[in-house]
């Protein structure tokens, strides 16, 4: 198996353990929900669906980009895909960059679009595969092969920095992914992989013409701890295992530049229950995103498993919406939550 295959199908089976998740709270628990005695609301008129791109899903759960390019990674991408259009969900595929390197691994994601024909589904790219442009031809490549109706840019700097394998440059991935959003029919989404976006990054991203970001902040995944478990990692560095803002500190940091402009706020890293995702589109996020626990239900049980774990998440969030009085998602806000005191 070539190093990218192996390292894909290493990252699936650490990911699962526990001991690969961050130390650092992703923030959520920093907070609880301002109780409604007289909630005025009919459970059962309650509405969870909640809107993205101009389409509306069932849930404001993305299950974001994980897996592809290596020989098993083909059915966890099926099954994925069913449970997404099953349950009208968005979802992306893992970075794409090993089928452009090897054809004969696209049909470990092309499979998506064959089991899943109506869902929203998006394309994944590092950024730093963006650096000295990347062609139209190749973007079309990644997008045709899933008919992908967004493309996500990944962020992954520090990811990289722990890999011994991992890329050391990082100059001009900013004007990658502007040529990409100017070559690009569909709109490009960029994330981070458990580190966090600030403030700072975002405003870059949004002027450089970014329609969504998903702050994917540290609290859930570590993938300095992944790398430094590896076992080809013969000097891991753990004292990079927590470096990242925090899920929460990035919504904050984030959600005030939607005064100034539009664009779509993913919350993800760490959304762990049906409470974290309230509590992210209490705080500004527009739509949620989680990975960690798909893959583990889908290891553990497969098909069965996320969707086990979808109906009881659904339930516990129309619960909480009817205990804040609340009729649907666009309703929250942050006036139902309250901050914990140490
Ligand atoms: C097994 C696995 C593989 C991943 N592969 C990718 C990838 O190829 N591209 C990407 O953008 N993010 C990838 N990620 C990162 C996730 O999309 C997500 O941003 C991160 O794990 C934080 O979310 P979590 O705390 O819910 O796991 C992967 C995550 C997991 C668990």
């Amino acid at each position: 198996m070539t190093d990218i295959r192996q390292r894909k199908k290493d990252h699936v089976e650490l990911t699962i353990t526990e001991g690969t998740q961050y130390s650092l709270s992703s923030g959520f628990d920093g907070y609880y929900f301002n109780h409604n005695a007289l909630p005025e609301v009919d459970i059962d008129e309650v509405s969870i669906e909640a809107t993205l791109l101009g389409r509306t899903f069932s849930f404001p759960l993305f299950i974001s980009s994980m897996t592809g390019g290596y020989a098993d990674s083909g059915p966890v991408n099926a099954i994925i895909a069913e449970f997404c259009e099953a349950n009208n969900l968005p979802f992306g595929v893992g970075s794409q960059r090993a089928m452009l390197e090897d054809k004969s691994l696209t049909k470990t994601f092309s499979v998506v679009r064959e089991k899943a024909p109506n869902a929203f589904i998006c394309s994944n790219i590092g950024g730093v595969q963006l650096i000295d442009g990347f062609s139209k031809d190749k973007i079309k490549v990644l997008i045709n092969s899933i008919e992908a109706n967004a493309v996500i840019v990944h962020l992954n700097p520090l990811q990289e920095l722990m890999q011994p394998e991992g890329d050391r440059n990082f100059k001009g991935v900013l004007n990658g992914i502007e040529q990409l959003v100017k070559d690009s029919d569909i709109p490009v989404i960029v994330k981070e992989t458990g580190a966090g976006i600030s403030k700072y990054v975002a405003k870059r991203l949004l002027n450089a013409g970014v329609e969504v970001l998903d702050v994917a902040g540290a609290g859930g995944t570590s993938w300095a701890k992944v790398e430094n478990y590896r076992s080809s990692n013969k000097n891991p560095n753990h004292s990079f295992n927590d470096w990242g803002i925090s899920t929460v500190e990035c919504l904050r940091q984030i959600s005030s530049l939607q005064w100034e402009r539009s664009f779509g706020l993913i919350a993800s890293g760490g959304i762990r229950s049906a409470h974290d995702i309230a509590k992210a589109l209490c705080l500004g996020a527009n739509f949620t995103a989680c990975a960690q626990p798909v893959i583990k239900a889908i290891s553990e049980s497969g098909l069965e498993g996320v969707q086990h774990f979808f109906d009881q998440w659904s339930n516990d969030l129309k619960i909480i919406l009817t205990l804040l009085g609340c009729s649907s998602v666009s309703e929250l806000n942050s006036s139902h939550l309250l901050e914990k005191t140490a």
